[in-house]
């Protein structure tokens, strides 16, 4: 036998071996997995503007933050970019089919602001940016998939951030009402579901108290920048974040709410904290931990105020919210989007002293996170160094959201497993992903679980889709149910697509399709 039809006829095992072992998982899976969640769930894929679009210059585009960030050598892992990223701008259509092909009936994507606003408020609106974002959402809603839209994940307009310092200046603020209204006006006829902010939490931290994130300020041990002020801005730029949230709520509600008939929620990261011992120290340091981690942003948008330890341990640092704030504020949302993918455990460190380490500092509530307790870790680790396989995390933070917010409607925004783009992975072993079909069955399970002890929970989003750019890791990450070949941008199914299908097939989901598309949209 010559040496080629030798590799040919090994491939072919290989690809036998695999598919015989695809069909035995979802055997075991079908049979293990005792979910149901209502026929009118959103089972969805999540992405973001900067992680699948690329066309970074395309029709009309201004650069954003990010596209600036990514071009200074050392910010990302692999020195790559979003530029081109998985270049969804031009292949939505297929990725539509793929997601048809899912049986999904949601999908959850962002708007690149810089596309259709390229100045901010200081320039035109790029019209070709609007009627892109038109054709995406027409082409979802003719398969029946509701469009779930983030105004903006992570990315402003470069033009913002010199003008004004970006979100350090309350004239954020005005830019960020201006940009919502202008998507309300243009898109909001067929959006139902608007989110305001994807992870405000992770993005002030990125951005001003470690500095991974642009425009990278950051002080002291934090991390290691040239400007910023890691104990002051993360609060400065949150409380802008939080009335610019609170603007884009107020425009919704008074202009476009009642005729459109949709709802407006923001997405926080949302990480389930176990005390580390049953101390009451312990007990009291999980719960100020979740405050000065995800009540941030919560509280105030639903209580009108910061969360009380917050106040105690951070006196005047925290910044006021005003009368006129707090009207504002008194419009709230109407959902809360969650990404959850992981727990740790912590530990108090007023009463006890801590090593240095993750959360101890006066300005992250004085709690020690870890991973694990006596040695032992809370869930398996993954690739992903702050991410642990912990299923019940997923229970334990919707009772908790449940609870302290008087079981406000939730929606699972982001949950999904990253696994290495190890170079010399055969795609077999990219495609055969046991390691995130184990991941979402848990983490679904502990999703109905909660959902039948009376958590509003109305959908969940995988992420995501396809893999994609993953920040400061770049392409050396995969969280797709999707491999991407990055050179061909040719998409494949992994095991994990065909789990994903099935476990929606068994819900028997709704999904309505518009009949047609309606070609007479907003004009500017
Ligand atoms: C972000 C995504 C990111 C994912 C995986 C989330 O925090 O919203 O943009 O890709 O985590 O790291």
């Amino acid at each position: 036998m010559e040496i080629s039809s030798i590799h040919k006829a090994l491939f072919l095992l290989q690809i036998l071996l695999s598919s015989l072992l695809v069909s035995s998982r979802l055997k075991t899976l079908k049979e293990s997995s005792d979910t149901s969640l209502p026929s009118n769930f959103l089972f969805g894929t999540a992405s973001s503007s900067y992680q699948f679009e690329g066309a970074f210059t395309s029709d009309g585009k201004g650069l954003n933050n990010w596209d600036v960030f990514t071009h200074k050598p050392g910010s990302i892992i692999d020195g790559s970019n979003g530029d081109i990223a998985i270049d969804h701008y031009h292949r939505y259509p297929e990725d539509i089919d793929l997601m048809d092909s899912l049986g999904v009936n949601g999908y959850r994507f962002s708007i690149s602001w810089a596309r259709i606003l390229p100045k901010g408020r200081f320039g035109d609106v790029n019209s070709a940016g609007i009627k892109y974002y038109n054709k995406l959402i027409d082409t979802l809603l003719l398969e029946g998939i509701q469009p779930f839209v983030t105004l903006t994940h992570f990315d402003i307009p470069q033009e913002l951030e010199d003008r004004y310092g970006g979100w350090l200046s309350s004239q954020s603020q005005e830019d960020f009402g201006y940009f919502a209204d202008m998507c309300f006006k243009s898109f909001g006829d067929r959006v139902k579901y608007w989110v305001t902010f994807n992870e405000p939490n992770m993005l002030v931290i990125g951005s001003y108290r470690t500095g991974k994130y642009p425009p990278s300020r950051c002080s002291g041990s934090f991390g290691n920048c040239t400007s910023g002020d890691s104990e002051k801005e993360p609060f400065v730029a949150a409380h802008n974040i939080i009335l610019s949230h609170a603007a884009a709520v107020d425009i919704y509600r008074t202009k476009y709410q009642k005729e459109q008939g949709g709802s407006i929620g923001i997405v926080v990261q949302a990480v389930w904290f176990e005390p580390t011992s049953n101390s009451t120290a312990d007990f009291l340091a999980a719960e100020r931990a979740q405050s000065f981690f995800m009540n941030w942003f919560l509280d105030p948008i639903i209580f009108g105020d910061y969360p009380v330890e917050m106040k105690k341990i951070l006196g005047p640092t925290l910044p006021e919210f005003s009368s006129t704030d707090l009207k504002k504020l008194k419009n709230g949302l109407d959902f809360i989007g969650i990404n959850h993918y992981t727990s740790f455990y912590i530990k108090d460190c007023v009463f006890s002293v801590c090593e240095p380490g993750p959360g101890v500092t006066m300005t992250e509530g004085f709690t020690l996170r870890t991973p694990q307790k006596d040695g032992v870790p809370i869930g398996e680790s993954t690739v992903m160094d702050w991410i642990h396989v912990y299923p019940q995390g997923m229970e334990k933070m919707l009772t908790y959201l449940k609870e302290r917010y008087n079981n406000i409607a939730m929606f699972i925004t982001e949950n999904g497993y990253g696994s290495e783009n190890n170079p010399n992975s055969t795609i077999e072993e990219f495609l055969y992903d046991v390691k995130r079909v184990d991941y979402m069955a848990g983490y679904l399970d502990a999703l109905s679980t909660a959902v039948r002890k009376g958590a509003d929970v109305r959908g969940y989003f995988a992420w995501s889709l396809l893999d994609n750019f993953e920040w400061n890791f770049g392409y050396t990450i995969r969280f797709g149910l999707h491999h991407v070949d990055f050179g061909t941008m040719k998409r494949t199914p992994k095991l994990s697509a065909t789990w994903y299908k099935q476990f929606i097939a068994k819900h028997k989901i709704v999904k309505s399709k518009m009949q047609e598309s309606n070609e007479e949209h907003f004009q500017y």
